[in-house]
C-alpha cells in the first residue's frame, strides 16, 4: 500500500483508559485479582446476564463453552462458513467436526434454512456469529435448537451491545463469546468473556480456564491456606488485570462508542446509496447493528471493475482495507481436514469474491471519511 491516510482502524485510547491501565500496573496483584472480578460484574450487568467469566481470547471462550457442555470426540457442531477461523477451530480443540453452514443473502449471518440441512445425529451445538455487529434471527434458531435438542453458542465477537427485539446479544443462547481484541467494540488489548444465565456453566468455564485448580491464587492468599486439587484438565485461559482494567474502563463509555461507529456506518451508507453497483450493508428492522465492520459490496457487472481491483485501486489511494471473509470451507485446512469443495456454499462463495470492509472506527473524521467516499466515486466515475 501507498503512504497511509486512512488507517482501517485505530482503537480508541483515552487519557482515562491510560490512567487506569496504570494503576492496575502498580497493584498487588497482576493477575487473578479484584480488576477482573470488577470487569466480569459490569459486564455481565451490562449484556444483562447472572454470570460473566472473563478469558484471555473469545477463541479461548469458545473453546471453554464447547467443552463445559460436554462437546467432544463424535459430536458435531454447525458453524457458518463465513466466519474467521476461531469459530471452527474451537469444536476441533475440543475433537468435534465443525459443519458448515451457507449464509442469508443480505445479513450474511447463518442461514436458518441450510443450519436444518447440516443437522443429524451426532450434530450437539450450533455455534451462531452476529455477523459485522448484527445479530442473527434468534427466534428461528432457538426454535431448530429446541426441535432437536441443540446448545446455541453465541459467537459475540463483533456484536457487543447489539441487540434482537430488545435482548442483548451473548444474553440469548446458552452462552456468549466476546473478544476485545484491538479491532473490536472495546478492547483489552487480546481478550475475552463468557456469558451465560447458567450457574453451572459459569462455573466450569472459571475451573476450565484457570488448570482445573478448585483455588486460584488470590482465595488461597485470602484464606491463609495453601491447598487446591486439580479435577479438570484444565487450561491458562485468565485475563490479567492490567487488561480487566482497561476493559473497565471501555466499558464505562460503551454508549458514546457505539453512537460513534453507527453514526460514522450511516453517513457512508448515506452517501453510498447512490452509487452503482455498491450494495451498501442491510439493516433488519427486529435488532441493532453495532457495526464492528462496515461491509459493502462491489457488483462487477454494475460498478464496472471487480471487488479485487477495487480493492487495489483504493489501497494506492492510500486507504486501508480488509475482506471478512474468505469461506472457511476454501481455506487449505479446512478442505483437507473436513473434504469441502469450492461449489458447497454457494451464498458465501459469492459473496467473500462481492465484499469489503471500510474503515470505520470511532475517532474516524469527518474529512477522513469524506476522502474515502471521493475515492470510490471518482473510481466509480472511470
Ligand atoms: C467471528 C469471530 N469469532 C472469534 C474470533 C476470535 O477472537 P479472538 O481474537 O479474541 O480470539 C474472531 C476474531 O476476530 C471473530 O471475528
Amino acid at each position: 500500500m501507498s503512504e497511509e491516510i486512512v488507517p482501517f482502524y485505530i482503537p480508541s485510547i483515552t487519557a482515562e483508559d491510560k490512567k487506569r491501565v496504570v494503576e492496575a500496573l502498580v497493584s498487588r496483584w497482576l493477575t487473578g485479582g479484584p480488576k477482573a472480578a470488577e470487569f466480569e460484574e459490569s459486564f455481565a450487568r451490562y449484556v444483562g446476564v447472572r454470570h460473566a467469566v472473563s478469558v484471555n481470547s473469545c477463541t479461548a471462550a469458545l473453546h471453554l463453552v464447547l467443552s463445559a457442555l460436554g462437546v467432544g470426540e463424535g459430536d458435531e457442531v454447525i458453524v457458518p462458513t463465513f466466519t474467521f477461523a476461531a469459530t471452527a477451530n474451537a469444536p476441533l480443540y475440543c475433537g468435534a467436526i465443525p459443519v458448515f453452514a451457507d449464509v442469508d443473502e443480505s445479513t450474511f449471518n447463518i442461514s436458518t434454512g441450510d443450519i436444518l440441512k447440516r443437522i443429524t445425529k451426532k450434530t450437539k451445538a450450533l455455534i451462531i456469529v452476529h455477523y459485522a455487529g448484527q445479530p442473527c434471527n434468534m427466534n428461528e434458531i432457538l426454535q431448530i435448537a429446541k426441535d432437536y435438542r441443540l446448545f446455541v453458542i453465541e459467537d459475540c465477537a463483533h456484536s457487543l451491545g447489539a441487540t434482537y427485539m430488545d435482548k442483548q446479544t451473548g444474553s440469548i443462547g446458552h452462552a456468549g463469546c466476546f473478544s476485545f481484541y484491538p479491532t473490536k467494540n472495546i478492547t483489552t488489548f487480546e481478550g475475552g468473556m463468557v456469558t451465560t444465565n447458567d450457574k453451572d456453566l459459569a462455573h466450569k468455564v472459571s475451573l476450565l480456564k484457570n488448570h482445573g485448580m478448585t483455588s486460584d491464587a488470590r482465595t488461597r492468599n485470602e484464606l491463609a491456606t495453601w491447598y487446591y486439587d486439580v479435577t479438570e484438565l484444565g487450561y491458562n485461559y485468565r485475563l490479567n488485570e492490567v487488561q480487566a482494567a482497561l476493559g473497565i474502563s471501555q466499558l464505562s463509555r460503551i454508549d458514546k462508542l457505539h453512537r460513534q461507529r453507527i453514526g460514522r456506518a450511516h453517513y457512508y451508507t448515506k452517501k453510498l446509496n447512490g452509487v452503482s453497483g455498491i450494495i451498501t450493508p442491510f439493516e433488519a428492522k427486529d435488532r441493532t447493528h453495532v457495526f464492528h465492520l462496515y461491509v459493502i459490496r462491489v457488483i462487477e457487472r454494475e460498478f464496472g471493475i471487480n471487488r479485487d481491483r477495487f480493492f487495489e485501486q483504493l489501497s494506492k489511494r492510500g486507504i486501508g482495507l480488509s475482506v471478512h471473509y474468505t469461506p472457511l470451507h476454501l481455506l487449505s485446512y479446512y478442505k483437507k481436514k473436513l473434504g469441502c469443495r469450492r461449489g458447497d456454499f454457494p451464498v458465501a462463495e459469492q459473496a467473500s469474491e462481492e465484499v469489503i470492509s471500510l474503515p470505520l472506527f470511532p475517532g474516524l473524521n469527518q474529512s477522513q471519511i469524506d476522502y474515502v467516499l471521493q475515492q470510490i466515486k471518482s473510481i466509480a466515475n472511470k
